[in-house]
């Protein structure tokens, strides 16, 4: 951990379009809470901060509209200027910090505590209220069943001690004891309001949420939980066609999409097209929830697995006929696929690790010619 101290702007702070507004909220008078002031491009507003919780879930929890996408130190987007004030970094090699710039104050706010009183600026509007999703909180939950899919593949259900309200393509923020931060995971099921989240981890070597899940975790063990968060979200009445296309473990949120997808009837009107990326048949799973969602949209929904390293098998092809199986990386096989197909009433979904979202989001913009507008995705490191 390190710490930042400063107590004058290195820029103006007109280049924020500040109004007068200032959200008093109750910011506690406990020893344990500072109070954070925010300039943003729609005004100032202020918090209340815990020393040992970070600026991010913060200003989260109390319905502030902050900017992050990772919300777990890697993609940069929860940047801000500390005007003045003390903080601590929690993770000083946070891959976020390279697209951000420390020398002049920038800070993570993912990865950020308060040491007392401070004041921020942060390039976006901050206002107070999300437009369509819950504010996020903290929940007590307890790790109930464990399931091996493939040898490095991973699910199981966290029980929450209160039910969460959220949207499919939602995820949350896992804390074990012993590790270091967060870990972000997307919901697999779906259900508005419920106490049972369903998670699919996929191991990455040496990595240290996988290393605690696959060695040492049992059903019962509890959990600090954080959400829900994500903005990748689906909204059955935007009345959309749906495009999915997910490496690996990203096909956890496009799971939760199919699910309320299907139960709500979407595909009597709509089409879906999901394109699924792994490396060989032996690292694909929930090939037959696949097949029953493909059986419930009767004709609407096309499934496409993508294997990067070797061809199909018949054996998979015979099991499951009504999921189409390719040679290829996903964002390519999408790409062939789709070519022609794309529409302006398609919302696109990308998810899984960068390298994956940043190839499709060249097929779909590129290739596509899909507008950004229409594209939700989750980079997944
Ligand atoms: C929005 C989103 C959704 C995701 N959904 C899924 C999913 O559904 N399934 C899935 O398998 N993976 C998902 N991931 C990836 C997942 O969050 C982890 O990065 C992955 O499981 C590897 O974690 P690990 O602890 O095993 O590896 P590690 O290498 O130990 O940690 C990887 C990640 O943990 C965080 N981290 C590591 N060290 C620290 C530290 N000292 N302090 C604070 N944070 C630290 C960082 O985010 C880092 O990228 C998602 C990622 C994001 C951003
Ligand atoms: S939201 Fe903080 S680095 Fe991604």
């Amino acid at each position: 951990m390190t710490t930042i101290s400063l107590t004058e702007t290195e820029a103006s702070t007109s280049e924020l379009n500040g109004g007068d507004r200032l959200l008093d909220r109750a910011v506690t008078s406990s020893e344990d809470a500072v109070r954070v002031q925010v300039q943003s491009k729609a005004g100032p507003v202020a918090f209340a901060c815990g020393r040992d919780e970070t600026l991010l879930l913060a200003g989260l929890r109390q319905n502030l509209t902050l900017p992050y996408e990772c919300a777990s130190g890697t993609c940069g987007s929860c940047r801000a200027r500390l005007d003045s004030g003390e903080v601590a970094n929690c993770w000083p090699d946070a891959p976020g910090h390279a697209k951000i710039k420390p020398a002049k104050g920038d800070i993570l706010m993912c990865q950020t505590r308060p040491l007392g009183d401070c004041s921020l600026r942060v390039p976006a509007s901050v206002v107070e209220g999300f437009p369509r999703h819950e504010c996020p909180t903290h929940h007590n939950g307890r790790i109930e069943r464990l399931d091996r899919l493939t040898s490095d593949v991973l699910h199981f259900d966290v029980v929450l001690a209160e039910p969460m309200v959220f949207d499919a393509g939602q995820f949350v923020l896992l804390r074990v004891p012993g590790l270091d931060g967060m870990r972000a995971y997307s919901m697999v099921n779906y259900e508005r309001r419920t106490r049972r989240l369903s998670l699919v981890v996929k191991r990455k070597p040496g990595g240290g949420f996988g290393d605690w899940l696959f060695e040492r975790a049992v059903a019962a063990d509890t959990i600090d939980v954080f959400g829900p968060l994500g903005r990748a979200t689906f909204h059955p009445d935007e009345g959309h066609d749906l495009l999915m296309v997910a490496g690996g473990s990203g096909i956890a949120g496009m799971m939760s999409i199919l699910e309320r997808a299907t139960n709500e009837g979407h595909f009597d009107v709509h089409e879906g097209h999901v394109f699924f990326g792994v490396r060989t048949i032996d690292d694909c799973f929930y090939l037959e929830k696949f097949s029953r969602y493909v059986d419930r949209a009767r004709g609407k929904l096309e499934v496409t697995i993508a294997l990067s390293d070797a061809p199909p098998q018949g054996a998979a092809e015979a099991a499951h006929p009504g999921i189409r199986f390719a040679t290829g990386m996903v964002h390519d096989v999408c790409g062939r696929t789709m070519d022609g197909r794309f529409t302006d009433r398609m919302m696109s979904y990308l998810a899984g690790p960068p390298p994956m979202v940043d190839g499709a989001l060249r097929t779909l913009i590129g290739s596509g010619k899909v507008t950004p507008d229409r594209i939700r995705y989750d980079k997944f490191g």
